[in-house]
């Protein structure tokens, strides 16, 4: 079974271990889209639906380190949301994450972005 960790999550404190263990999880993927907004200038900012991209990259990657410490490399991590780049996409690995998930890098950059990650690793 499969779990993506939501960042409500993360403001929650929840402890990811317990989390892990109760649920049998097989694996973990961090993190999904979020409802904040916090910081955005962006004139379409009130829209509703889940933010991606960009604007993820610092709280998706506080949560990776938050669940990198707390499974202690039991189960595999898969890491998403705002990975724009090859620098992005390999600071997550070095962060202790087992594989990385493009999406809307893929939106923007198109299918030659995996080639430039895998030249840059
Ligand atoms: C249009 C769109 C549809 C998505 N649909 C799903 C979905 O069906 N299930 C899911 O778990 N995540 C879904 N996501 C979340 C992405 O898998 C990913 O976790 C999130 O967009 C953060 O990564 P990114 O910043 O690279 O886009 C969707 C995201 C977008 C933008």
């Amino acid at each position: 079974m499969d779990r993506k960790i939501l960042f409500y999550m993360l403001e929650n404190r929840l402890y990811y271990k317990t989390f892990c263990v109760y649920f049998m999880t097989t694996g973990i993927i961090v993190t999904n889209t979020t409802l904040a907004r916090d910081g955005l200038r962006s004139n379409q900012k009130s829209e509703a639906g889940g933010l991606s991209g960009s604007p993820l990259r610092v709280r998706s990657e506080a949560v990776l380190r938050q669940v990198v410490k707390g499974v202690e490399g039991r189960i595999p991590i898969v890491s998403v949301g705002g990975i724009m780049n090859p620098d992005d996409a390999k600071r997550r690995l070095e962060m202790g994450a087992t594989l990385i998930q493009l999406y809307t890098g893929l939106v923007y950059e198109g299918p030659g972005l995996v080639k430039k990650i895998l030249l840059d690793q």
